[in-house]
């Protein structure tokens, strides 16, 4: 038997089984310690896996994944037929810096952030979704993504070996070929004539929307935004020193004429014509024409986030207010996203900006981030130039039909006398806005309550700035239809929750 050091090191690990790491890390890192402290000496002879496991009383595939790890980050070394040890020579990187034997939580030093700083660091932000969660919106179905087509794109692409091109520093302003592609598309699928100089690509509308408020609006201006709105959009204008005008929602979108009233020398609004976020409702006409009016007399720009406008299910597909022949067009700033259609996880949108302005907005991108991933721009760009986005986009149009279908019947089912919601409103979008019927009801402790069990659905009165209406935003393109009375089910326990915590409080 091999002559083993110090085996009460080994017998010493206390498995926590409550921190979530797993048992060879926590293995690796006991080890780690020991050697760094000194109690295991450079050269010194380790037990066999067998003999580790039953000391440290852990498996054996548990002992050996802890020493495959120990071995890679330098801490153990195999010598044929002798076994393990610590190596004469630790990596000396390892030994200048060291460990320290317990996380030290540094003071976050926000007293040194600048008052802009201060003042982007208090806005508040759309929540990142974590985790799985029914009936949340702003997702597609990732169960649908192209992959395979995604894939078969991507391994020609490194097949080709690329060269700089894409792997180098590219145009901030995008690949030209997606740049192509994008303007092909938007004349064909959303009716907007225009020119791939006049297309920018970007990391996805929220870029878009910074970019353009970096460079239009002055620290003070007056932007008109939404009420209730997208919480990133408009904190994103206000990140830019934008002056918020909260502006009401109706079912004509956006109300021009209380925005005229409040704030007549706005500098910008910020608008979701195609499908207004969170309400759902669609900008009439009578409203665009009236806004490019407005914008026209008044030298302010429009920013049109049309983040889900390829989805509509009935009815023809609406021009954006880019695309409508009236003069006010040209103060159109039009953002796109492939976060809807494709995934978030791309990180890859566009923005439509007048011809005058394109470099201004390539300079701020490059002085932003430089450029996109020049790669996934080119398996876009053919994605898109070979015609798989149009079928996408027309097999995701018949699966998310059917999904809002679902969860229209399961609401229907189950939550008519709790839940109010527009089932004859626009069929569009990948979301449904439903109003409590009891707006007594607390719907941002009802959130909390409902993440806790598996949902998704943020609170509607987050999403306003003057008085808020209470309610659930229901995302329907991420939820197979089977599982839409589930999520209803689960939004009547979570109120439960919710109102019993509000009893004990009481
Ligand atoms: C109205 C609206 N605009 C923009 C975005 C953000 O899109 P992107 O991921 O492209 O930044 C979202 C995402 O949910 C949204 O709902």
């Amino acid at each position: 038997m091999p002559r083993r050091q110090a085996p009460p090191l080994w017998g010493s690990f206390a498995p926590d089984h409550d921190s979530g790491a797993p048992l060879q890390e926590q293995l690796a890192a006991h080890f780690r310690g020991a050697v760094l402290d000194g109690r295991l000496k450079p050269g010194a002879q380790l037990p066999s896996t067998r003999a580790l496991a039953a000391e440290a009383g852990v498996s054996r595939q548990t002992a050996v994944l802890a020493y495959e790890r120990l071995v890679a980050e330098g801490y153990a070394e195999g010598r044929a037929g002798a076994g393990m040890f610590v190596p004469a020579l630790l990596p000396e990187a390892l030994l200048q810096i060291g460990r320290p034997a317990a996380v030290v939580a540094l003071e976050a030093p926000t007293g040194s952030l600048s008052a802009r700083g201060r003042g982007i660091a208090a806005l508040p932000i759309t929540p990142a979704r974590r985790g799985p969660g029914l009936l949340s919106p702003g997702l597609p179905a990732f169960d649908a993504f192209p992959a395979e087509v995604w894939g078969r794109l991507s391994a020609q692409l490194w097949r080709d070996r690329p060269t700089a091109d894409l792997l180098g520093y590219m145009e901030p302003a995008g690949h030209l070929p997606l740049r192509e592609a994008v303007a092909a598309h938007l004349g064909a699928a959303r009716g907007l004539a225009c020119t791939a100089e006049e297309v920018l690509i970007t990391s996805g509308s929220q870029q878009g929307i910074a970019l353009a408020a970096r460079l239009l609006l002055d620290p003070g201006d007056q932007a008109w935004v939404e009420d209730p709105a997208y919480v990133s959009g408009r904190s994103a204008l206000a990140a830019n020193g934008a002056r918020l005008v909260p502006v009401p929602v109706d079912a004509e979108g956006l109300d021009v004429g209380a925005g005229e009233a409040v704030a007549p020398h706005a500098r910008l609004a910020l608008v979701t014509p195609s499908h207004q976020y969170p309400l759902g409702v669609t900008m009439s006409l009578r409203r665009r024409l009236a806004l490019l009016d407005w914008a026209e007399r008044t030298g302010a720009w429009i920013l049109e986030d049309d983040y889900d406008g390829d989805f509509r299910y009935a009815g023809r597909p609406l021009q954006p207010l880019r695309a409508l022949p009236r003069p006010g067009a040209a103060r159109v700033i039009y953002v796109g996203t492939f976060a809807k259609v494709l995934a978030p996880g791309l990180r890859l949108g566009y923005v439509v900006v007048p011809r005058a302005l394109a470099e201004a907005f390539a300079t701020a991108r490059a002085l932003t981030d430089r450029q996109s991933a020049g790669p996934e721009q080119a398996i876009l760009a053919t994605f898109i130039a070979e015609g798989h986005l149009a079928q996408h986009l027309r097999r995701m149009r018949v699966l998310y039909a059917a999904r809002r279908e679902a969860l229209l019947a399961a609401l229907a089912a189950g939550a008519a006398d709790l839940l109010a919601w527009e089932a004859e409103g626009p069929q569009a979008g990948l979301h449904l806005a439903t109003h409590f019927r009891e707006q007594a009801l607390d719907d941002v402790a009802i959130y909390g309550a409902a993440r806790r069990i598996g949902l998704q659905t943020p609170p509607l009165s987050g999403s306003f700035l003057g008085a808020a209406q209470r309610g659930l935003v229901l995302g329907f393109a991420g939820t197979a239809p089977e599982r839409m009375r589930e999520g209803v089910t689960l939004i009547r326990r979570a109120v439960e929750i919710a109102s019993r915590q509000a009893t004990k409080t009481a």
